[in-house]
């Protein structure tokens, strides 16, 4: 049995101050949450920050990317080993909007994606469709294509840290959520594709997390679905009230 996970990605949102408060808040709503996983993933500049304020507890903490280089001269990036000094255990890795603004290819994730595992972090791999490509009808294509290339001479053993996310361009902050069957049959297809390239034993264990405006009104149905493990929310998981409902759904499944 899959365990649940709900991960909260909160992008270019919230100065230090604002993270701490929002980091205490989320602890404070989830004391008596047992069975489902919880992630934060704040900006860099607050990792250290937020990975204070819940150790001990069981909530996780990622960055939002990483550069796979271990050090160097690469202003502004920041290594798997750094994340990891903050007392980050996870990152995120291949989101739509790298790929879109910041020119992220398979290829990259796939870098970022070794040097992540090298490193000891547990990585949520992103993949995901436009809306022309929807439309189109090659969304099986376009995400099975990322998700071959992300695992690119990825062994077996290396599946423990791994977790994926099917988010939807088109569902991306834009209030537009496929619905359940929708992505049930995205998610049903990702882990086809794994059995087939890695085993199926790999493909059953595998977290494949739903992200595209991802609510507390509609967290329930999408998380009952049979291949949907957990949810990777955006810009509901800025407020406590929102993101600790989401996760008491998951619970309470
Ligand atoms: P929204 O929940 O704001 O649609 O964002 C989803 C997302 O991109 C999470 O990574």
């Amino acid at each position: 049995m899959r365990k649940k996970l709900i991960a909260g990605n909160w992008k270019m949102f919230k100065t230090n101050s604002e993270a701490l408060q929002l980091a205490n808040q989320v602890k404070i709503k989830t004391t008596e949450i047992s069975k489902t996983k919880i992630v934060m993933c704040p900006p860099f500049t607050a990792l250290a920050a937020v990975a204070d304020v819940v150790r001990g507890t069981k909530i996780g903490v990622g960055a939002q990317n990483l550069y796979w280089e271990k050090e160097g001269a690469f202003t502004a990036e920041i290594s798997a080993g750094m994340i990891k000094s903050t007392g980050a255990a996870y990152v995120i890795i291949g989101h739509s909007e790298r790929r879109q603004y910041f020119g992220e290819t398979d290829a990259t994730v796939n870098k970022r994606l070794i040097s992540a595992l090298e490193n000891g972090l547990t990585a949520i791999v992103c993949v995901g469709e436009t809306l022309n490509e929807r439309e189109a009808n090659v969304t099986r294509d376009v995400v099975g294509k990322q998700i071959r290339g992300a695992f690119n001479g990825i062994t077996a053993s290396d599946f423990s840290q791994i977790i994926v996310a099917y988010e939807p361009v088109w569902a991306i902050g834009t209030g537009k959520t496929a619905t359940p069957d929708q992505a049930q049959e995205v998610h049903a297809y990702l882990r086809q594709v794994m059995a087939d390239e890695k085993g199926r034993e790999i493909a059953e264990s595998l977290q494949i997390l739903y992200g595209g405006s991802v609510k507390p009104e509609n967290a329930s149905e999408l998380l009952s679905q049979k291949d949907i493990d957990g949810a990777l929310v955006g810009g509901a998981c800025l407020n406590a009230d929102s993101f600790g409902a989401i996760i008491h759904s998951a619970e309470a499944l």
